[in-house]
């Protein structure tokens, strides 16, 4: 309704700036008061005890599984999988002894993803969903329950879910690795609270993203993304969350597969938005900007702060180098409104597209 959406025009540009206060609220949800992270021990329990974790999700949640992988290999050194639910459903892969299922639904009500939940329970397997709406279909059916606490999502365009999805897998990666007796060599909880800062900063920087999405993507039929490591799975929501609402063919690239085919669409002007977050493939992808520019793209590199360099069209604020989907994503978003409203489109209801996709 239009009380809920306030003052704002729509709910995804609400949705965008209540990202601040989605990971402050996950912070405080997560935390216990002497510091430490709060979660059920049933979940530490199977998180301890499982060989390999298979995460399973469709469209947005999908791509914070990726991110989520990272998180959990790296801090807490458990093998992880991430699957898009329908092919796990066709295609299951062979499971390991101890296998952990993590389901992300924004909804709880994929039905492809419940498919597999419904399949991956008969077989005896534990599952954990993750979840904005504990009480859903994928909640109800799973043996453990994580929520986002991000509030509703009204846009059909996932946004504040998708930083929330991340954030809490974070917690879950951290607080497995901290009952393993691992140190991650970091304090999480700082460091989310410096995000939702630095997510604050970007969200005052609508109209420099407006402008970007003026001048740089008015008029295009097509749009390419350029990542390596993290920043490729956050390019592949934000050429997703272009082509959502505003029918520009977005693609996202691993940097390293430029060559191996997507250079060969790149034409005059065509726009190509490249992310470097990270330090050690920050030389290569800016390799791949220079190859992509000398065939007559028009560049829009997105560096983090101590990164930088001249000729960057935009400087994110810095955080810690695990964390950076969470900041660098925020620009994507804005970016792809700013483009959808220019071309006139539907922003909150894009053609074609539903909120939850209740059918597989
Ligand atoms: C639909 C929505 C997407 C969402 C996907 C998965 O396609 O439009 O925004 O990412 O479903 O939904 P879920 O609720 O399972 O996260």
């Amino acid at each position: 309704s239009d009380i809920e959406k306030g003052t704002y025009p729509h709910y995804m540009l609400k949705e965008i700036d209540e990202q601040p206060f989605v990971i402050r609220n996950i912070i405080q949800k997560y935390q216990q008061e002497n510091g430490n992270l709060k979660l059920a021990d049933d979940i530490r329990r199977a998180m301890q005890e499982t060989d390999r974790i298979y995460i399973v999700a469709c469209g947005t949640s999908y791509h914070a599984g990726l991110v989520g992988k990272q998180f959990i290999e790296k801090m807490a050194g458990i093998p992880v999988e991430v699957h898009i639910a329908s092919e796990f459903g066709y295609n299951m892969p062979l499971l390991s002894a101890k296998p952990l299922f993590i389901f992300i639904s924004q909804s709880g009500e994929t039905a492809d993803s419940r498919a597999v939940l419904v399949k991956v329970k008969e077989m005896g397997h534990k599952a954990l969903t993750l979840t904005n709406v504990p009480g859903s279909t994928l909640s109800r059916e799973a043996d453990y329950t994580l929520a986002l606490y991000a509030g509703p999502e009204i846009a059909v365009a996932s946004t504040k879910a998708y930083i929330a999805q991340i954030a809490v897998l974070a917690i879950l990666a951290a607080d497995t690795a901290k009952a393993k007796g691992l140190d991650i060599g970091f304090d999480l909880m700082q460091e989310m609270g410096i995000v939702a800062s630095a997510i604050e900063t970007l969200c005052d920087s609508k109209d420099e993203m407006k402008k970007i999405a003026d001048e740089f993507l008015g008029t295009h039929r097509n749009a390419f993304f350029l990542g390596r490591g993290v920043d490729y799975y956050v390019c592949l929501e934000g050429a997703l969350k272009l082509k959502e609402i505003s029918y520009i063919q977005a693609e996202g690239f691993a940097g390293g597969e430029l060559k191996h085919g997507p250079i060969a669409l790149i034409e005059t002007d065509t726009p190509v938005v490249a992310l470097a977050t990270q330090e050690s493939v920050s030389l290569n992808i800016r390799g791949n900007v220079k190859e992509v520019v000398a065939r007559g793209a028009n560049p829009c590199l997105i560096s983090m702060a101590g990164m930088e360099e001249e000729g960057d069209r935009f400087v994110l604020p810095a955080v810690h180098e695990m964390l950076t989907p969470l900041v660098s994503v925020i620009p994507l978003q804005l970016i792809s409104y700013y483009a959808a409203l220019h071309r006139g489109c539907d922003v909150d209801k894009p053609r074609n597209l539903a909120k939850s996709v209740t059918v597989e």
